[in-house]
């Protein structure tokens, strides 16, 4: 089987619709926060201030962590993206009822397809993917970390955040079990230690910036481009 033939899985967000077709998923409303924070410190990291920056988002789910984003950066142009229908409406209808100007209508990318990144014309700032890497195969991990290196500008940073074993630390019994609940329902998914999602950066033409330990026994890598 070809990556592309990869069938798409639903996701694992146990949500809610709500009002206008806005799908709610509590974890999401629960994170939105610690990562906005760590967002903001890895684009000042980055040297990135209060100039236009151009962000994807891969997976964007409900949409909820999109309309957060694109409120909390004002001066970043946010393009959520997802492989779902129901989750490209949920992010759509969260789009209208933020009302926000830099939110673009969510696009549908699915990292399994060859040649994805076609459909993105400018180089990135930012590519951002919030609990995708354990809820997908391995070779979504590798698309996402060749896709930066083939979208992002110089200067540019992507940053992941999820379930992850630091560097062979499973970090708590939860996160084992939950690892095991993901591969007892698809054997392709699970939690990736950070040691070879780093290794699979370097062999991209990528660095791993900061490892940055997370509320909830989470993690949050940011990778840039080599030299
Ligand atoms: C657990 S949800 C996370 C959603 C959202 N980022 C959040 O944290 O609330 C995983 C998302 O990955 C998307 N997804 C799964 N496989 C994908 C693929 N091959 N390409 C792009 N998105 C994918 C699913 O549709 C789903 O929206």
């Amino acid at each position: 089987m070809t990556a592309g033939d990869h069938p798409p899985k639903p996701f694992l967000i146990r949500h809610a619709a709500g009002d206008g077709g806005r799908l709610n998923a509590p974890s999401a409303q629960r994170n939105q926060a610690p990562i906005v924070e760590a967002l903001a410190r890895a684009l000042a990291d980055a040297g990135h201030g209060a100039t236009p920056l151009r962000a994807l988002e891969i997976a964007s789910g409900t949409g909820q962590h999109a309309a957060a984003f694109a409120a909390a950066f004002p001066a970043i142009r946010w393009q959520p993206s997802d492989i779902d229908p129901l989750a490209l409406a949920s992010i759509a209808a969260w789009r209208a009822d933020a009302g926000l100007s830099n939110l673009a209508e969510p696009i549908r990318l699915d990292l399994l397809e060859p040649d994805w990144t076609s459909a993105i014309g400018a180089p990135l700032d930012l590519m951002v993917a919030i609990n995708l890497l354990h809820i997908s195969p391995w070779q979504v991990t590798q698309s996402f970390l060749a896709g930066a290196k083939a979208l992002l500008a110089p200067g540019g940073i992507a940053f992941v955040y999820g379930c992850f074993i630091r560097d062979g630390d499973w970090v708590s019994a939860s996160n084992r079990a939950f690892d095991e609940s993901l591969r007892s329902r698809d054997p392709s998914w699970g939690a990736r230690d950070t040691a070879d999602v780093t290794a699979e950066a370097v062999r991209h033409g990528l660095i791993v910036r900061d490892i940055v330990v997370m509320p909830a026994n989470n993690t949050a890598m940011v990778f840039a481009l080599q030299g």
